[in-house]
């Protein structure tokens, strides 16, 4: 089941996880929980921006990966807020996230350099054109 949560949630749900994680505070975020079997296993934090939608971060605990969850979180969202323009930045060497997102539709739009301090990120759109 999932479920929307609170950013304070996910801080204390994902405690250990996500502690040098900065999640957006930002109004418009959203966050879903993954519940199974009265646990949270996971959860996706997006940005609803009107036409757009900003994909901030998909995670699933390492004990409950590669088992479909990261794929019905996203999904969720997809099927939720339909017909909307959805990015996203993923670490260029993140190939189990990409593989994620290029199954439900999305591609690589350009690259951004030092993204991620060191490393550099794909932005991935699926429906959405970039300017800039
Ligand atoms: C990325 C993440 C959310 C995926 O969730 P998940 O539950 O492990 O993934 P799923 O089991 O739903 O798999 C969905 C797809 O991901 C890809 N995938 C899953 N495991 C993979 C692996 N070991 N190697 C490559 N691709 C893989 C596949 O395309 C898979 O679809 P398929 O099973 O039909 O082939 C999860 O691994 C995670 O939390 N990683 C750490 C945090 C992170 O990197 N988040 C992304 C930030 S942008």
């Amino acid at each position: 089941m999932i479920k929307e949560v609170s950013y304070n949630d996910i801080l204390s749900l994902f405690k250990g996880y996500k502690e040098d994680y900065v999640i957006s505070m930002s109004n418009n975020s959203k966050y879903y929980a993954y519940e199974l079997n009265n646990e949270y296993i996971g959860f996706i934090c997006i940005l609803d921006l009107d036409t757009e939608l900003e994909i901030i971060d998909v995670f699933v605990m390492p004990e409950y990966q590669g088992n479909g969850y990261g794929d019905k979180l996203l999904k969720y969202i997809l099927d939720n807020y339909k017909n909307r323009n959805y990015f996203l930045e993923v670490n260029v060497n993140n190939e189990r996230a990409i593989n994620l997102y290029k199954k439900n539709g999305f591609e690589i739009l350009t690259i951004r350099k030092h993204y991620y301090k060191d490393e550099d990120a794909y932005v991935m759109s699926k429906g959405g054109e970039i300017h800039e």
